[in-house]
């Protein structure tokens, strides 16, 4: 049976060795504990880190620490201590998670880093491998591994890999100062489906693929030479009923078998009237926004006197990556901010602040959602935060309030909350003082909304609605109209090709006999296809035509030599083989000076455009423009040139990036057609890359061979993946005679 098999970094369960003895406890942070349940309920392996390097376990645990894994159907990497130095502590912590959270001036780019980087990645990707068998779903989380959805790719092209980053994707503008950043984006475009938090991130992304990669990008889909790649959103929940319930059993503890930490903070609440506590819980980690959070508590108590001895903040930070200096420096500003404040403010039987700095079990959060009336979750950046959705989840009887920072992508969903800017210390504490005076109705009514969607959006759900969307990758693979020209399909085809007895061939230029270039001039033939299409034209009973959308002049002087029929401006003229031209079409040309001015507006506002004109046609060139801004304008001008033109015989043709206005009666397909008339040829075949070759694909007879070049929709009947595999297509007609 199918299996799903889990990658990420650091795996759900933490080992670590106590007087010689593995303990195991469970992982913080939102990756770990989301996905937990689904990975329990489930038929699945889960791949990763146990937390020891390779040096930390002795020989004699090394059996035991596999299999405490295997009991919970995980497999741990061996990770070296200098692997874990390069990968985790640098590539991962000193560079993607700064850079990703727009904390560029702690992004450091170091070589060696990177270096460990690709090779902890392909260890992940080897390890995958070792466990992939056809039919399995692959899913690799987080910005740890962003190399390894293509790292499994070229050694399982089949494979279905699905691909959730949980942190923040950063906008162009700061993603585009990573070194490595082409290896990254195609690392992850390995994947058929790549899921983010929020849209925000999403948009992020597919912007700078188009931007860097240069990828066509038609809304959520990329198109890469061989592949569709879907990117969406996907925002994570929490196991709800895990939540509630142990919520509901905690109500239930008589006074002895509440915990000490539990009756510490009844005796807080107890002590004094209209007592409050705020609560805040996070990894220390400066995304978090923890001196932050101090200082405008700070402020609050400065502003408003009248709640000392009345609130406490209760502030539990859990150690995290305490290897990298950052978060070393922000341990120590954390620790001097709570003693200042605490000095400050503290009375005889009153401090402002508890802070606890270490993990705690599962019960002692539990006591802390139940008990505090306020939560105060202010990260300056944050992928989700399920904090925020776990105390929620907690808060049985409806009451207590959230205060969230709009930086976190859990703010997208819950808009009940008191959404502030955590950089803006006069709205944190006015954001407290409306937490204070909330009438309970008003919580309750605030809180169910908030719960409903919770409950309804659980992390059951969410990896359930990624996995269904993934398995459709797949089908929409199965169900792609063309059919991708395989050996043996090439090898029916040449049969054919080899028993007919007249052939015609119709070869589309640009993006299928050569790659697109920046400039339209530098796509000049090289010798060896003009070789090629000679040799092709020269076989008995066989007539090639070069079918191109080019004027006639750059067409005709590139085939100046070569003996072979040339239809140019996509149907307007032909060169007979012995080279004289003929316009086909009674064409015109008189409405171009009305027509130019307008494109050139448009080449004027968008940089990196310009205008081809030809003896019957003008096109508008974009390639080269910022491919968001391209589209747009693009769109912008078919619609003005639409309006234009319209009662004019005229018609706008939408090419790749290009885009031509000429005559209505001109098109591809009745160029080729118009060759067909009177001739018997018992084989025609015609291939081309772009929107004005469908002409050719649909008006050609249904007997015909028509082949598209690039993964798109198409009426052609095949496809092949880009201009090398023509290349390959044609030689083998000129072998198979
Ligand atoms: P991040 O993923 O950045 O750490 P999240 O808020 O998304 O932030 O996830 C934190 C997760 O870690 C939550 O599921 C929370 O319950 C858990 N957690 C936080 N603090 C502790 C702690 N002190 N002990 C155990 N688990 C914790
Ligand atoms: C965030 C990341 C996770 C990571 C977790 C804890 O949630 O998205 O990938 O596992 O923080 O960080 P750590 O470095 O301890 O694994």
């Amino acid at each position: 049976m199918s299996k799903t098999i889990i990658i990420s970094n650091r795996l759900p369960l933490q080992i670590s060795i106590e007087n010689d003895h593995l303990e195991v406890t469970p992982s913080v942070g939102g990756l770990a504990t989301g996905l937990k349940s689904f990975h329990k309920d489930g038929d699945s392996v889960w791949i990763g880190w146990p937390g020891l390097t390779e040096e930390e376990i002795p020989e004699k645990l090394k059996g035991e620490v596999q299999k405490k894994a295997k009991d919970e159907n995980c497999v741990a990497v061996n990770l070296s201590s200098d692997e874990i130095d390069g990968f985790y502590y640098g590539f991962s912590n000193r560079t993607v998670w700064p850079l990703f959270h727009y904390f560029m001036e702690y992004t450091e780019a170091d070589d060696t880093y990177w270096k460990f980087y690709k090779q902890v990645n392909q260890k992940y990707a080897d390890e995958i491998l070792k466990y992939y068998e056809e039919g399995d779903v692959i899913w690799v989380h987080d910005y740890q591994l962003l190399l390894v959805p293509n790292m499994v790719r070229e050694k399982a092209p089949e494979a279905v890999i699905g691909f959730f980053n949980h942190i923040p994707f950063p906008s162009y503008e700061v993603f585009r100062t990573l070194p490595w950043r082409d290896e990254v984006l195609e690392g992850v475009l390995g994947a058929d489906l790549i899921g983010f938090h929020t849209y925000d991130y999403e948009r992020h992304f597919l912007s700078s693929v188009s931007r860097i990669l240069r990828y066509q990008v038609d809304f959520n889909e990329i198109t890469l030479p061989d592949r569709i790649v879907k990117v969406d959103s996907f925002p994570m929940g929490i196991d709800y009923k895990k939540f509630e319930q142990a919520a509901l059993d905690h109500f239930k503890n008589t006074e002895d078998q509440q915990s000490e930490l539990q009756r510490r903070l009844n005796h807080h609440l107890e002590s004094t009237p209209d007592a409050k506590l705020i609560l805040s819980i996070d990894r220390l980690d400066y995304t978090k926004g923890i001196a932050l959070r101090i200082r405008a508590f700070e402020y609050f108590l400065d502003k408003y006197p009248e709640f000392i001895e009345k609130v406490r903040l209760v502030m539990l930070a859990v150690p995290s990556r305490s290897n990298v200096p950052q978060y070393r420096r922000l341990k120590r500003e954390v620790d001097e901010l709570v003693g200042r404040i605490n000095g400050k403010f503290s009375t005889v039987s009153w401090t402002p602040i508890w802070y606890f700095y270490r993990s705690m079990p599962f019960e002692n959060l539990i006591d802390l959602y139940t008990s505090c009336g306020i939560a105060l979750l202010t990260p300056i950046r944050d992928g989700m935060n399920l904090v925020a959705k776990e105390y929620i989840a907690t808060r049985t009887n409806h009451t207590g309030v959230l205060i969230l920072s709009e930086m976190a992508g859990a703010a997208h969903e819950m808009n009940e909350a008191l959404i502030i800017n955590p950089n803006n210390f006069e709205q944190v504490a006015q954001a407290l003082c409306t937490a204070f005076g909330m009438p309970e109705e008003e919580q309750i009514q605030r809180n169910k909304m908030l719960q409903k969607r919770l409950r309804r959006y659980s992390v059951e759900k969410w990896a359930n609605d990624f996995m269904k969307a993934l398995h459709a990758t797949r089908e929409n693979r199965d169900a792609f109209k063309s059919i991708r020209i395989t050996q043996k399909i090439s090898e029916e085809i040449m049969e054919q090709f080899k028993r007919s007895k007249k052939r015609i061939l119709f070869i589309d230029y640009d993006g299928t006999l050569v790659n697109f270039t920046d400039k339209p001039e530098n796509a000049k033939p090289d010798d060896e296809l003009k070789e090629l299409i000679r040799d092709l034209n020269s076989q008995e009973n066989t007539d090639v035509v070069l079918i191109s959308g080019r004027d006639k002049n750059t067409l005709g002087s590139w085939w100046q030599d070569i003996p072979i029929e040339l239809i140019s401006e996509h149907g307007v003229w032909t060169r007979q083989i012995d080279g004289e031209w003929e316009l086909s079409e009674n064409v015109k040309s008189e409405w171009m000076d009305a027509v130019r001015p307008v494109i050139e507006n448009f080449v004027d506002r968008t940089p990196g455009t310009f205008i081809e004109e030809k003896n019957y046609s003008l096109a508008w060139h974009y390639r080269k423009a910022d491919p968001e801004l391209g589209e747009i304008r693009a769109n912008e001008l078919s619609n003005t040139l639409k309006e234009l033109i319209s009662n004019r015989g005229l018609s706008v043709l939408e090419g790749n990036k290009v885009l031509e206005i000429k005559s209505s009666g001109v098109n591809k397909g009745k160029a080729c057609n118009k060759k067909l008339v009177g001739e018997d040829y018992d084989f025609i075949f015609a291939i081309g890359d772009d929107w004005t070759d469908e002409y050719m694909f649909r008006e050609l007879p249904e007997t015909s061979y028509t082949v598209k070049v690039g993964i798109k929709k198409t009426s052609a009947r095949y496809y092949v993946e880009s201009t090398s595999k023509v290349r390959d297509l044609l030689n083998s007609f000129k072998e198979s005679l």
